[in-house]
């Protein structure tokens, strides 16, 4: 019997919908393999300003110290996306939530389910077989290399594309270890014909051959890989990359999924671990009720595997979502001309027939 404390942050858009199913799935897992799983609810982003004018508060990030997961639903407000001037916004809870907590490594697994073969608008013989595991950097590079500001009157503005050799040596070792577990086959991503860190990135992780000689090390170029990717998915195992290569790497790669509803991930590094799914807030369907909660519920199953060690109950999570899918059950963005109307599930539906196969 594992006693763990859950701190679950809602955040924005749909991510209070999918994680109120990924809750009740938890108390599900805690009935049925007696565990003792308590939970406190946290604000974060658009939600958080609204409430107390902060997108991360305090409380949230104290709560966070304490636990021994999180899960977090999504960030972001449209009404920030268009108005470049404001000072606050949604997503810098985030960023700092992860900056805080020291969660360098952002783990995102992308995985297609045999049933959706079709629900990608890639072809069937290209997808058939690929497993990518990403890991992307997520506390360092130009998401939070300093300077950046405006100048120049506000003429120019100004980012700043920064890395550490130990921040690249720190993610690598995890990108190498996971390769170890898998196929032994890593690629690394960068843009070392033109960028300095990513010179720096490459020069590191070929120093780090030498400690895993086992590994087969490839490098690619990132407008080369995200050709590649669609190209030949099956060509990856692990691919590790920069934290801004990565967010669009993998916002590419979950088409091969067939849809960012599918995808988890986690957010690892020094201590607590974050678990959410790879999409946002998804403000066009917000509220209808029509959000596919399985990324939020299948990073449930990563929380279980990496937070907690319950490699049972991770795989159990994993099988209801395979059980749903296999019994034709589709959420609205995996749904397909040929899927009968009526087995179309909403957001509830969803958790209540993914809960039924637990
Ligand atoms: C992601 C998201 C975030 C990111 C945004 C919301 C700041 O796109 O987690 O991939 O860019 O990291
Ligand atoms: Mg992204």
């Amino acid at each position: 019997m594992a006693s763990k404390k859950i701190v679950i942050i809602p955040g924005d858009g749909i991510g209070k919908e999918v994680t109120s199913i990924s809750k009740l799935v938890l108390e599900k897992i805690a009935v049925k393999y007696n565990h003792n799983f308590s939970f406190e609810e946290r604000l974060i982003g658009h939600t958080a300003i609204e409430a107390v004018g902060s997108p991360l508060p305090d409380e949230t990030l104290e709560a966070c110290r304490t636990a021994d997961a999180i899960l977090l639903g999504a960030v972001g407000d449209p009404r920030y996306d268009n108005n470049p001037s404001l000072k606050v916004r949604p997503e810098q809870g985030l960023l700092k939530i992860r900056k805080e907590l020291g969660l360098f490594a952002n783990i995102r697994p992308i995985k297609l389910f045999d049933q959706l073969i079709h629900a990608s608008s890639l072809k069937e013989e290209v997808l058939r077989g690929s497993d990518i595991l990403f890991f992307r950097e997520l506390t360092s590079g130009i998401y939070f290399g300093t300077p950046r500001e405006r100048s120049d009157n506000g003429n120019t503005a100004i980012d700043t594309m920064i890395y550490k050799k130990h921040e690249v040596r720190r993610i690598a070792k995890k990108a190498f270890e996971a390769a170890m577990m898998r196929s032994k086959k890593l690629c690394s991503v960068d843009k070392a014909n033109v960028l300095e860190s990513s010179r720096l990135w490459r020069e590191i992780v070929q120093e780090m051959t030498a400690d895993y000689p086992e590994v087969e090390v490839t490098h690619m170029f990132v407008d080369n890989a995200s050709m590649q990717l669609i190209r030949d998915p099956k060509q990856f195992d692990v691919i590790l990359t920069g934290n801004l290569f990565g967010d669009i790497l993998t916002d590419e790669a979950s088409q091969i999924a067939g849809s960012m509803g599918m995808l988890p991930s986690a957010s690892v590094g020094d201590s607590v671990g974050l678990y959410e799914p790879i999409h946002g807030s998804a403000p066009d369907i917000a509220g209808k009720g029509i959000a596919n909660p399985m990324a939020s519920v299948l990073s449930l199953a990563l929380m279980m595997e990496l937070a907690f060690g319950l490699q049972e109950e991770g795989k159990a999570v994993v099988s209801a979502v395979e059980q749903f899918l296999a019994a034709g059950y589709r959420t609205v963005d995996i749904a397909q001309a040929d899927t009968a109307k009526d087995k179309i599930t909403s957001t509830e539906k969803t958790g209540e027939i993914l809960i039924s196969y637990l």
